[in-house]
Order: C-alpha cells, then structure tokens, then sequence
C-alpha cells in the first residue's frame, strides 16, 4: 500500500486512485488558511499525471462542500501567454462586477494585446490584487487557483508573485500546478520563488500497480491481475493519462 492509500477511509471512495493523501495535505491546508495563514502550493508533476484533475476536485470541493470559501481561478495557456495580463484577467473576471466609476485600484485592463508592463505597472496591478485579496478574505478564505501556472503570461506571473511574496497573515490559498519538464519557461525569479521554502510542494508521483488496479475497476469494471497491472505500469510509467486513455 502507498502513503496515499493508507489515509483510511477516504482512500477507499476517492474518485483519484493514490490522491487521497494529497487532497488530504490540501484540506489541512485549508484548514490553517481558514485560521489566517497565507499558504501557496504547487502541484506538480508530468502531463497526465493528475494536476487539473486534483486541482478542480479540490476547486469543486471548495465551491460546493467548504463553506465560505471563495474561487479565483486561471489557467495557463500557450497562445494566450503572449498576452501581458491573460492570466491576471481570468483571475479578476471572477471578482464582483466593478463600474468603470468603482474602479479605482488600478488601470484599467488594455482591450488587446500588451507587449510587456513597466515594473511600475506591475506593482500597480500587484497592488490591486492585493487589495482585493485582503478585502475577500474578510468574508470568508480565498482559493486563487492557477493552472498550469508556467503557461502564464509573463506580467501575470510577476504580479502573482510579487503578491505571493508580500500577503502574510491572510486568509489566502494560492494553489498552483506546473509541470516541472516546463519550469525553464518560467522566469528565473519566479521560479526560485516557488521552489522555496514558503512554498509547500506536492509532487503526484506515478500510479503503483495498485492503483492502476483501482482505476481500472473504478473506471471500468476490470480486475487486473497484478502481472497485467505492473505490465501497465512499465509501459505507462504510471501515468493516469495513458491508464485512462490508453492508445488506439
Ligand atoms: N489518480 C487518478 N485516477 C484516475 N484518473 C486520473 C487520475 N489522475 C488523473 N486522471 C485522469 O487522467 C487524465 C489526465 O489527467 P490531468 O488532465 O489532470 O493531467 P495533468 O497533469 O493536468 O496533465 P497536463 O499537464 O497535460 O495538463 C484525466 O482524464 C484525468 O481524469
Ligand atoms: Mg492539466
């Protein structure tokens, strides 16, 4: 049995075969940002290996069975990365609406594309995330999800981690996932920043073959012989992608 599989009962039902000591780490997590403790977490692992899958049961988790707790979601993605402010703009669109006359934390959003922001610009926006951050978590904790968080613009990235740095004693979770093969895409700053000490890392490990046994019966009906099971696991390196969605 795995670390993951011996947290008790919620192993047994948990719909990730070998998450639920992950999901477990989050909600103790959570459970320290409820108390007013800042905690930033990045999932990480290899395509296929769960991250978003982990990332949105969690999400899920948050917006229907924790109460008081509120989303703020982006995802990384190439084409967008080109865009200063893509990814800051997902996160925004998810704050209450705010008139062109409410809005005085900062410039307002450019319509197209922006080629880069001055570190002026940058704090700026940093500043008004921040803002809104500490008012939100007033009412209740915050979850700031990004995936794929090295599919982020540029600008975005930096404003998320100049804010990252600098909110202590919030009711704030930042929780983010990267695919280490992709960390040289992001700037080297950022990325000692999330490779640091105030970042708790959690690495989805490849499936063992029991697990792969438990996908294939959850998902469809099959009992695997532990010969078939390791005989996956070598061929798929244990990755729930290529166990769900094996090749044609
Ligand atoms: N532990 C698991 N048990 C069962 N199915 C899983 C598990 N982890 C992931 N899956 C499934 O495997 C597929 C790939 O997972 P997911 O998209 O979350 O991977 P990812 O790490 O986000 O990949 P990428 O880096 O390419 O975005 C999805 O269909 C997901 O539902
Ligand atoms: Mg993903």
């Amino acid at each position: 049995m795995t670390a993951g599989s011996t947290q008790g009962e919620m192993a047994e039902d948990f719909p990730l075969a070998g998450r639920a000591g992950a999901f477990e780490q989050l909600l103790e997590i959570l459970r320290s940002v409820r108390k007013g403790n800042v905690g930033t977490v990045v999932l990480s692992g290899p395509s296929g290996s769960g991250k978003t899958a982990l990332l949105e049961l969690f999400l899920d988790h948050c917006r229907t069975a924790a109460r008081g707790v509120r989303v703020l979601s982006a995802m990384g993605d190439d084409w967008e990365a080109q865009f200063a402010l893509a990814g800051y703009s997902q996160l925004m669109r998810t704050l209450p609406l705010r008139t062109a006359k409410d809005y005085d934390g900062g410039p307002a959003l450019a319509p197209g594309p922006v080629a880069s922001l001055t570190p002026d610009q940058v704090v700026n926006y940093a500043s008004t995330l921040s803002t809104h951050l500490e008012g939100l978590q007033t009412h209740g904790s915050v979850v700031v999800a990004v995936d794929d968080v090295h599919k982020l613009d540029e600008a975005s990235l930096r404003i998320l981690t100049f804010v990252m740095r600098r909110l202590h004693e919030k009711r704030v979770l930042f929780l983010l996932t990267l695919n280490p093969v992709d960390a040289p895409r992001v700037p080297a700053g950022v990325l000692d920043f999330l490779t640091g000490h105030q970042v708790v890392r959690i690495p989805l490990e490849p499936l063992s073959p029991q697990q792969v046994q438990d996908v294939a019966r959850s998902l469809f009906g099959l009992d695997l012989s532990a010969t078939a099971a390791h005989g996956l696991v070598t061929h798929t390196g244990g990755i729930a992608r290529s166990v769900v969605e094996p090749a044609p």
